[in-house]
């Protein structure tokens, strides 16, 4: 198969029956509505004010307008036939202060859920997808202890109010980019460049989602939980030693630092020797509350790394090399389908999570309308061959249960604001049209389309 030739014998059937096929959105690159209804501003908000952090000086306080237009952006989902719609709730609808609940804000997301039932579209509402209140952050934010018990109220009220018809609950979206690109690099909100920092953060993370478990459990019987990981199949650059032992530290860092703690082995010890003072801060029975058991792992993936040593670069002294003549999308991320594939094989061989599901996989590429249309051979291709990848992960035997495409629309996509398209369905920023690309029309088909509704409905 060539790269923009689709596996024409990839059939829905294929999968396992009551397989979870779904699309994935966030609040804060697709709500807008910025002050509506009690909103507060989130620490995004504030990054993407300050000059020079968003690439084209963009922020997400309108994007799609999907506070106001959300029964058309879910008709879109129904009618990809998809039977779940994975989003995530804004923090700063809840509880802005960190200490009322805001009614309006969990209004919103309960007419929002009830519009996907009425859909028959599952709801997977990520309870953390970055978008944290500024007034959180001006306390400390994940770098403050305090914040796991602020993210467990926020947790209880919106377990509380929506446990009667959601199940299925993620905690945390890619707590490696809360922490590393928030705090590390800073590229992301809120800005910081402290390794200490970003570790502390990282534990945070995991503590609050540790403790938010039992929380969701006591209001919703029946829950179904677990966090959403981004992780990259990382590779030596050469079979040098140097190489491979930077390769290994990258690896702790990207990827183990936050799957062993989660399954219960605690934080690797090459990566907390690599780190040494700047490793967090842990409290007796921090690493327990963190290996809480879970439903289910979600998978984020999108491409891999090579890694070669490079001494005195950042605290792992490694970095990540750009290789030559390999197929990229628009971003410069290597598409890669048989990495998801040896993810998948990973999490199931050395953790063992009772079912993984791929919570988002998508590409980014220069779509151009042409006549109503947008002809995105590359994105449906990117789509076919890491369905192909799954298809034949699940034959050997790796227990994947659900696919979510990342993005049902193009959106505000961080730091790269809206220059970056992910969509299965193109957004004119301007006008706020919606057009369903061909990589959406070919999932469409894929999936056969919901009973009933056998055209694309006039958005
Ligand atoms: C992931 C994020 C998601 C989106 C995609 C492209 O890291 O979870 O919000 O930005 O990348």
């Amino acid at each position: 198969m060539t790269n923009n030739a689709p596996d024409t014998a990839l059939s829905r059937d294929g999968f396992p029956a009551g397989f979870t096929w779904g699309t994935s959105t966030s609040s804060y690159q697709i709500e807008g509505a910025r002050h509506e209804d009690g909103r507060v501003d989130s620490i995004w908000d504030t990054f993407s004010a300050r000059p020079g952090r968003i690439r084209d000086g963009s922020s997400g306080a309108i994007a799609c307008d999907h506070y106001h237009r959300w029964p058309g952006d879910l008709d879109i989902a129904r009618a990809l036939g998809t039977n779940a719609y994975r989003f995530s709730i804004a923090w700063p609808r809840i509880f802005g202060d960190g200490v009322t609940a805001n009614a309006k804000g969990l209004d919103f997301y309960e007419r929002l859920v009830d519009g996907m039932l009425e859909r028959d579209l599952q709801p997977w509402p990520t309870l953390y997808h970055w978008d944290l209140p500024q007034a959180l952050q001006d306390r400390g934010g994940w770098m403050a202890r305090d914040i796991v018990h602020r993210f467990t109220d926020y947790v209880d009220a919106v377990t509380r109010r929506l446990g009667d018809r959601v199940a299925q609950w993620i905690t945390h979206n890619e707590p490696w980019c809360t922490a590393m690109h928030g705090h590390m690099d800073g590229m992301h909100a809120p800005g910081i460049r402290d390794v200490a920092s970003a570790l502390q953060a990282s534990h945070h993370v995991l503590l609050s989602h540790g403790l938010a478990v039992p929380v969701i459990r006591a209001n919703v019987p029946g829950a179904r939980v677990g966090a959403a990981l981004s992780l990259h199949p990382i590779r030596p650059a050469s079979d040098s030693p140097a190489d491979t032992a930077a390769a290994h530290r990258h690896d702790g860092l990207r990827n183990r630092w936050f799957l062993d703690p989660l399954f219960g082995k605690g934080y690797p010890v090459d990566v907390l020797d690599a780190v040494r003072d700047a490793a967090p801060r842990i409290e007796a029975g921090d690493l327990e509350a963190i290996a809480v058991r879970t439903d289910f792992t979600g998978l984020n993936y999108y491409f891999p790394e090579v890694i070669a040593a490079a001494p005195g670069e950042g605290p792992l002294h490694a970095r990540v090399v750009h290789r030559e003549g390999v197929e990229r999308t628009a971003f410069g991320w290597e598409v890669a389908p048989e990495g998801m594939a040896q993810l998948l094989e990973r999490i199931h061989a050395q953790y063992g999570p009772p079912a993984i599901y791929v919570t988002e996989n998508g590409s980014c590429y220069d779509d151009v309308v042409q006549d109503g249309r947008v002809h995105d051979a590359q994105r449906t291709s990117y789509l076919v061959r890491h369905l192909a990848a799954l298809r034949d992960t699940i034959e050997r035997g790796v227990p994947v249960a659900g696919y979510f495409a990342w993005s049902l629309l193009d959106n505000f996509e961080w730091a790269e604001g809206y220059t970056r398209r992910f969509g299965l369905t193109h957004v004119d920023f301007s006008t706020q049209e919606r057009i369903l690309k061909d990589s959406g029309k070919w999932y469409q088909a894929f999936l056969g389309g919901p009973a009933g509704v056998s055209k694309f409905p006039q958005v």
